[in-house]
């Protein structure tokens, strides 16, 4: 089911949050798709989001891990809203598992549309587990701190 919002128009303009999340949500990405992104109907392809889902959900346990991480998961996108073109889409990641060499993410995604009348749609959502790895691309302990 998606979520849509309509701020009221006297919504605070320097809010740079599209809604109202949970803080242990991060912002870890904001991108705009451009038309190279979209098929023949103006609509974005489902691959495009999904690699900006991985980048976006790599963000924190590249931070927690320390050193290089490899996707090793990736459980099921369901996309609920269509995406156009010119909609700014926000990434919202939570770390909801911390294992021996993996981190589990929770990625959900927004689109802000409309600026006039705005509009904010969740687009899809997602949880990645990525491992750390060593220089020959083998499992290696997540950092205690
Ligand atoms: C990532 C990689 C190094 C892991 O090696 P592996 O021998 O499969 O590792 P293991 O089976 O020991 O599992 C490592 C961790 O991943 C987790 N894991 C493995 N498969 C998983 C799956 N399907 N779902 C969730 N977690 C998984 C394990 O639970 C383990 O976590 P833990 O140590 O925190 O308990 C290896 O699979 C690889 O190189 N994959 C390709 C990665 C890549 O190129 N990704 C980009 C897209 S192609």
């Amino acid at each position: 089911m998606a979520e849509i919002s309509s701020p009221t128009p006297h919504a605070d303009a320097h809010h740079l949050s599209p809604v109202q999340l949970p803080g242990d949500r991060q912002l870890v990405l904001r991108v705009m798709p451009m038309p190279a992104d979209a098929n023949g109907n103006g609509d974005i392809f489902g691959g495009w989001i999904m690699a900006q889902v991985d980048l976006a959900g790599a963000v924190l346990p590249a931070r927690i891990a320390k050193g290089r991480i490899a996707t090793v998961a990736v459980n099921q996108f369901v996309f609920k809203q269509a995406v156009s073109v010119g909609d700014l889409l926000s990434f919202y990641a939570k770390v909801e598992r911390i294992g021996t060499t993996s981190i589990t993410v929770h990625v959900e995604v927004y689109a802000e549309r409309n600026p006039a009348n705005l509009q904010v749609v969740k687009v899809t959502e997602a949880n990645l587990t990525y491992v750390a790895i060593d220089m020959q691309g083998q499992p290696r302990k997540i950092p205690k701190d």
